[in-house]
């Protein structure tokens, strides 16, 4: 059976982007079409300042809303990567695959780090290595699909060249892997800056929905998205991006296309009114499952200790492998 393998970072309250770009697939349809893992990637987290508390706090909040969502463990593996030491172990097999250039030259080490040197802080080495233990994370599994946002894409592309590159120089160990990517909404803007991603981990949070919001802050948020001085909707994500994204939005939560969809709008007033009740809608089960699951966390934490059971066993003789590939010595 196809595996799959996708994660969240616990490093901000997820967001309708995390939802529509990922989650929400991987719930109904990834857990459903194949052998699939979904990871609270906790140690990605310590990749820029953090705070400890809030890191443990945001990671079981990841993981209940990832229940909350709809992941069934009876049916897909649910788990914490710090749980699953493999992860580790082979990262450190690929960073002797990987080149310090192939590090530099990915886009979100260079926007990261240039946001982290504006703050006047320094740069972990481990905000360089990050994408190699990203590909370690998919690699320990021999995960054929990884069901991302678009914003991934790159990171994904860097795993499969390091399968290769490993498969080579030391025999078949890995599976390539592929990156899948929703039809629609595949990158959520920034409701007020429409030019840039909607991503967990900003600053300013005006234009960010983020899953757990009130209603009414969805439609404040929504209803104050910025547009522009055009008359009529139309969807263009170059020349428009504050519309489209919109009209993207729109289109994912009703699986309709966001082209088509323009049509039907005289003015960004109406269409904002029915993205705000579109997403309210779409968000009141998740609110609601993980109002319910926060009440029990003890059953969260015995689905993460199962989950992590599970993975381990997967990824066990996989690194195995690759250490005995790579010339090490078995411990025996
Ligand atoms: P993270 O935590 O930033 O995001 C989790 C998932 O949500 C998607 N996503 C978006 N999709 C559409 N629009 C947006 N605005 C948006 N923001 C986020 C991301 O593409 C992602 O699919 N490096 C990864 C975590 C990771 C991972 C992995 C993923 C670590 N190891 C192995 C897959 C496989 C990250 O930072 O995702």
């Amino acid at each position: 059976m196809a595996r799959i393998f996708s994660g969240v970072k616990p490093t901000g309250h997820l967001t309708l982007g995390n939802y529509l770009g990922a989650i929400r697939r991987w719930a109904e349809r990834d857990q459903h079409s194949a052998e699939a893992l979904f990871c609270v990637v906790d140690l990605h987290a310590l990749t820029v300042e953090h705070d400890p508390a809030r890191v443990r706090r945001l990671s079981r909040q990841a993981a209940t809303l990832l229940l909350a969502a709809g992941l069934d463990p009876d049916v897909c593996t649910v788990f914490v990567q710090s749980h699953v030491d493999e992860h580790t172990r082979l990262s450190y097999l690929l960073e002797c695959t990987a080149t310090d250039g192939e590090m530099r030259r990915m886009i979100q080490y260079k926007e990261k780090a240039a946001r982290e040197r504006a703050r006047g802080g320094s740069v972990r080495l481990s905000l360089l290595t990050y994408p190699v233990l990203m590909a370690a994370d998919i690699l320990a599994y021999r995960a054929e699909e990884v069901p991302v946002g678009e914003d991934q894409a790159q990171h994904v592309e860097l795993t499969r060249d390091l399968a290769v590159r490993f498969n080579q120089r030391y025999g078949p160990t890995f599976t390539v892997p592929r990156a899948t990517h929703p039809a629609v909404a595949a990158r959520v803007m920034d409701l007020q800056d429409p030019t840039s991603k909607m991503g967990k981990s900003h600053d300013a949070t005006g234009g960010i929905v983020y899953l757990l919001d009130d209603p009414d802050v969805v439609r404040r948020k929504i209803m104050r998205a910025v547009t522009d001085s055009g008359r009529d909707v139309e969807y263009d994500r170059v020349a428009r991006p504050g519309p489209a994204n919109l009209l993207d939005v729109l289109a994912a939560c009703g699986d309709g296309d966001p082209r088509e969809l323009a049509g039907a709008y005289g003015s960004y007033g109406a269409l904002k009114s029915d993205v705000a009740d579109a997403v309210i809608e779409l968000l009141r089960p998740v609110r609601e499952r993980h109002a319910e699951l926060s009440a029990d966390p003890g059953q969260v934490d015995a689905v993460l200790k199962e989950g992590a059971a599970r993975a381990r066993a997967m990824a066990r003789p996989v690194v195995d492998a690759a250490y005995d590939a790579v010339g090490l010595l078995p411990a025996g």
